[in-house]
């Protein structure tokens, strides 16, 4: 992470704690590491992204319903997903500073340097030649260029290849070979690779014999697809058709850092799109396209989301690709959409015994349909909103401010109702025209301190529009309509207030 980068996502953390979005959890005890509670605020936006997605998915698809299954499934579940057999990290620790790392990590921060190397060698270039410059050409044809971007694909295709034949010594021997140093003690001291399952698990029953080893699920995605057929047929459902999901799920994750992008429970939005087999390109370019749409619906710069296109595929999938934000650390996955072919419903139809097919009333045959996942982490997604939302700013006046600017259809607050004073029934009024509001939209009442002050506070949790109630009201009925970005004030009656910001917050006029 650049220094400036680190700079803001320090304060963005801190920011969260200050103003109650996020919590660190069991902090009175000095926290759990890489588990968080969201506060006030946060458990608010939370909640308002779980709702635009779930509008999005279910309430504007005919075709798209939802489920909320449970967080405990039958342990063969995870024996037919792959999950026991194959859901690891490739380990390895430092002897000296007995630190642990993720070995395709440390590789592919190694390659990351070299791909900075030439970075920095295209950048001197352009502004060595200007206007003229080709970047592809000189991409193609410098030989410090070309030599890096060799050692680049030799190191992967070396990695990947050792990887998939679960050569754990080869990975160990790549990373010796390459030099790479522990960042805490500079050794290059290491112990063997080995496979570190990321279940969690525990057990149901007492705990005599017949107690059995349960998980907790690591991913949504498995309890829509053995509710497949119950969906399917007590819904009526009809090909194509989507099974949509959001739920906690737990991974013990090794390297859980950078604040609530990587935790050990976290929450998904999952949907397990169900299409004829053939017909799952089609789809996943759709869900590629649809689920891009509804992040920049939001108002996000377009220039902060890119797709990465998967070139190593996981065995059950015949394409893939991630959202990839651009948080205050980098580019990193924010969304993965899957094409997942019949993997799954084929090998639960295998380990269970049932039929997990569907009658196509056209062709008169059954087979097992091919899925499209749509998979977001609710989590990330907030940490997205935030860090885009973020903002430091001066004022005409030289003052500053620090402002969320979080969307609004997302905000925590979206109206907040200030008394000037409170007094001269001035509070009364702005209590009655809170009471009014309340029901159509999450408020806050705050009388204390001076207004700019309590400008300020609603402005650094994101409450897109402040209602001042001053001596004027108390003839005319109007108030002071202050709006959180441009920080333009108007004067507006107050029968017209609800009609203001209910047409700013909804995402359809966007
Ligand atoms: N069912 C597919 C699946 O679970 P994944 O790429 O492992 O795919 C999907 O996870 C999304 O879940 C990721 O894109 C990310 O947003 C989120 N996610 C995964 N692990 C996470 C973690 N440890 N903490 C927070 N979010 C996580």
């Amino acid at each position: 992470m650049s220094t400036k980068g680190e700079d803001v996502f320090r304060k963005i953390v801190a920011h969260c704690k200050e103003y109650g979005f996020i919590f660190q959890s069991s902090e009175i005890y000095d926290g759990l590491s890489a588990v968080y509670d969201y506060g006030q605020t946060g458990s608010e936006l939370k909640k308002n992204i779980m709702d635009y997605w779930w509008k999005s998915m279910v309430q504007y698809h005919e075709n798209i319903v939802g489920i909320d299954s449970a967080i405990f499934m039958h342990p063969t579940v995870w024996k037919a997903s792959g999950h026991v057999d194959a859901f690891n990290d490739p380990l390895i620790d430092n002897k000296d500073s007995k630190k642990r790392y993720r070995a395709d990590v440390l590789i592919e921060e190694y390659v990351a340097k070299i791909e900075d190397k030439i970075e920095k060698e295209v950048e001197k270039a352009a502004s060595r030649f200007g206007d003229k410059f080709d970047r592809n050409m000189f991409i193609e044809t410098n030989p410090r260029v070309v030599e890096n971007k060799q050692k680049i694909e030799q190191i992967m295709s070396r990695f990947v290849k050792s990887l998939e034949a679960n050569d754990l010594k080869d990975v160990k021997a790549l990373i010796e070979e390459l030099g790479i140093v522990c960042p805490m003690s500079g050794s290059r001291n290491w112990t063997d690779v080995r496979q570190f399952n990321l279940m969690f698990s525990t057990q149901i029953g007492s705990l005599s014999e017949d107690a059995s080893l349960v998980y907790l699920r690591p991913e949504t995605a498995q309890g829509i697809f053995v509710n497949y057929l119950n969906v399917q047929k007590t819904g009526r459902m009809k090909l194509p058709f989507g099974i949509a999901q959001i739920g906690k799920a737990f991974r013990n994750e090794i390297i859980a850092r950078q604040f609530i992008f990587r935790m050990r429970e976290f929450e998904q939005m999952e949907m397990q799109f169900f299409v004829k087999p053939g017909e799952e390109k089609h789809w996943y370019e759709y869900w590629k396209e649809h689920r891009m749409k509804w992040h920049t619906a939001l108002g996000i710069p377009a220039s902060k989301y890119r797709f990465h296109d998967h070139d190593k595929l996981a065995h059950y999938a015949n394409a893939a690709a991630d959202i990839e934000f651009e948080f205050p650390f980098g580019f990193k996955e924010l969304e993965g959409i899957h094409s997942r072919t019949d993997f799954d419903l084929a090998s639960h139809q295998k380990y269970s015994g049932k039929k997990l097919q569907f009658f196509d009333p056209v062709t008169n045959e059954s087979y097992v349909p091919y899925v499209v996942e749509t998979s977001i982490g609710l989590d990330r997604m907030f940490l997205a909103i935030i860090s885009n939302s973020y903002n430091e700013e001066t004022l005409e006046d030289g003052s500053e401010r620090v402002v969320m600017n979080i969307p609004p259809a997302l905000a925590p607050i979206k109206i907040a109702v200030l008394p000037l004073v409170k007094k001269d029934g001035l509070n009364d009024k702005a209590r009655e025209i809170f009471d009014y509001l309340k029901y159509d939209f999450m408020c806050q009442y705050d009388e204390k301190d001076a207004i700019g002050r309590r400008y300020r506070r609603q402005d650094a949790i994101g409450t897109p529009y402040c209602i001042t109630i001053d001596y004027d009201t108390m003839q005319d009925n109007t108030v002071t309509i202050r709006e959180r970005d441009s920080m333009q004030q108007d004067r507006i009656p107050i029968e017209k207030i609800s009609e203001v910001v209910a047409k700013r917050i909804d995402i359809r006029k966007r």
